[in-house]
């Protein structure tokens, strides 16, 4: 089966971008982690980003129509700003019914700016990560397979 790992706007600029508050890891570093992990825990993990709102929600569409053929597992979503802003791609991980949703956010939101403490994603997520660093991403990709995992 496979896992989606699904990040969000300025997430290809990870390892220079605010490293204070975002770390010095790249983008291609956490996807290897994370594939590494997956395999690990006995599944393929996809790794797509997209600046772009659009893009985002045609590729949770697939992996709701994956996820109902029985080949996916669920996703880990870091939908950067786009999760204070976007009903759109709250609707589409409820409009996909079913396919398990991981928010996860790399620095703690809600020690930050108030817009950033407002979360569109939180009411359609099956669970939450939030302020662990990119670690975040691994201990969101075993939550998934610890809590919806065979
Ligand atoms: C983020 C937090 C968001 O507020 C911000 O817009 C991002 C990254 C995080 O991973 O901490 O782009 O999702």
């Amino acid at each position: 089966k496979k896992i989606l790992v699904l990040n969000g706007p300025n997430l290809n600029l990870l390892g220079t971008r605010e490293p204070e508050q975002y770390g010095h890891t790249t983008l291609a570093d956490v996807e290897a982690l994370c594939q590494e992990a997956g395999a690990r825990l006995g599944y393929a993990v996809e790794c797509f980003q997209s600046n772009w709102e659009g893009a985002l929600i045609d590729k949770i569409h697939e992996y709701g129509r994956l996820y109902k053929a029985g080949e996916a597992l669920g996703c880990v979503f870091n939908p950067g700003a786009y999760t204070h802003t976007s009903i759109a791609l709250h609707d589409a991980i409820k409009g996909v019914d079913g396919l398990p949703v991981i928010e996860c956010h790399i620095s703690n939101v809600h020690a930050r700016e108030a817009f950033r403490h407002h979360s569109w994603i939180s009411p359609a997520a099956a669970g939450i990560v939030i302020g662990f660093g990119v670690d975040g991403y691994l201990i969101a990709l075993e939550g998934l397979v610890r809590k919806y995992g065979r």
